[in-house]
């Protein structure tokens, strides 16, 4: 791709839907899509120009073209909304808040035929699965005779995984595919983890942590040795995925969240707003800020093909 072809929009997560939301006449707020899409996205935008941009329930597609007349870039980057990998209850991009959260986890069909022929996948899901146990269905959602079980989550995130490595086996030309994982996005919710007073959390933090090494308790790194020997037994049957490990250097980033000041579903309360500690958001990320390194790394693999 060569440079200097237009201008790059601008990369605050609002300003970004912003434009977006004109070209499209679509509200700002339906947008699902977060940190680490929208900027790769933007990213691409400086070297190409977006040609058609389609909003569907499951899926933000984005066709590239150079500004020329003739097309070069006859592609598309997607954004596919299914945060447990396979099907669940959560997987409506617009109301997902659902708190009894059940997940199929031998069914994922239903999103990976979206998935079928691309040249490059990227997958996560960590955040969602973080509770104790999680309720796994058996059945179908329409089937009244399904059955429902509560299975520690380790273990039900292993069903998942397996589920989505069957379906590659089975479905992706490792030849023609690149795969990709990254691993958890870590949060800075304790405060005394990093040696603050233990009520405060990542509101008003402006450096990163220093200690080498550093791992907060939000991390469980039992469930991303699930992943790494998921990926392992799936390259025994000899498809490849890398692992994008951004988990130690997001670590240490404190001070790269949004807390109050992101963009909220419902505005702030007086209350809420005057105890900030208790209602920053220490989960998402800034933009620009720590996805943008995520995002170098994943152009550094792919380019390096
Ligand atoms: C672009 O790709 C689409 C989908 O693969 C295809 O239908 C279309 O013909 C292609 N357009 C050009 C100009 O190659
Ligand atoms: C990534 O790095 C973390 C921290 O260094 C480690 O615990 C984990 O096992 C690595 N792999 C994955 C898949 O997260
Ligand atoms: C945030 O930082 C400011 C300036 O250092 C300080 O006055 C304020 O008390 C801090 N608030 C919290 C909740 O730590
Ligand atoms: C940090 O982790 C690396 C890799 O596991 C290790 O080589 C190094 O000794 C660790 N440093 C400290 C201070 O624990």
């Amino acid at each position: 791709m060569s440079s200097n072809k237009k201008k790059s929009p601008s990369l605050t997560e609002e300003g970004f839907e912003a434009e977006m939301g004109k070209k499209t006449q679509l509200s700002p707020r339906k947008w699902n899509l977060r940190n680490q899409f929208n900027y790769f996205v933007a990213m691409v935008m400086a070297f190409v120009t977006i040609a058609a941009i389609t909003l569907t329930a499951e899926n933000a597609r984005f066709w590239l073209e150079e500004s020329s007349a003739v097309a070069e870039y006859n592609a598309s980057i997607e954004f596919y909304w299914s945060p447990l990998l396979v099907e669940s209850n959560s997987d409506d991009p617009v109301h997902h808040r659902i708190p009894d959260r059940i997940v199929r986890a031998q069914s994922i069909e239903k999103h990976a035929r979206y998935w079928m022929g691309a040249d490059i996948l990227v997958f996560n899901s960590y955040l969602w699965w973080r509770r104790d146990k999680m309720k796994v269905l058996f059945g179908s959602f329409e089937d009244k005779d399904g059955i429902y079980k509560e299975i520690e989550i380790h273990r039900s995130y292993e069903l998942a995984l397996k589920t989505w490595s069957d379906w590659l086996e089975f479905n992706v030309d490792p030849l023609k595919t690149q795969l990709f994982f990254m691993s958890m996005s870590p949060t800075h919710f304790w405060g005394e983890e990093w040696g603050i007073n233990s009520g405060l959390n990542c509101y008003n933090e402006t450096e990163p942590i220093t200690k080498e090494n550093y791992s907060g308790r939000g991390s469980d790194h039992k469930m991303m040795q699930v992943v790494e020997s998921t990926i392992e037994g799936l390259s025994k049957r000899g498809v490849n995925v890398q692992i994008l490990n951004i988990t130690q250097l997001s670590e240490y980033r404190k001070d790269g969240h949004p807390s109050v000041y992101r963009k909220q579903w419902e505005p702030l309360t007086k209350e809420q707003l005057a105890n900030p500690s208790r209602y920053a958001d220490c989960i998402h990320w800034c933009l620009p800020g720590v996805p943008d390194v995520w995002n170098e790394l994943l152009s550094a693999y792919i380019l390096s093909k």
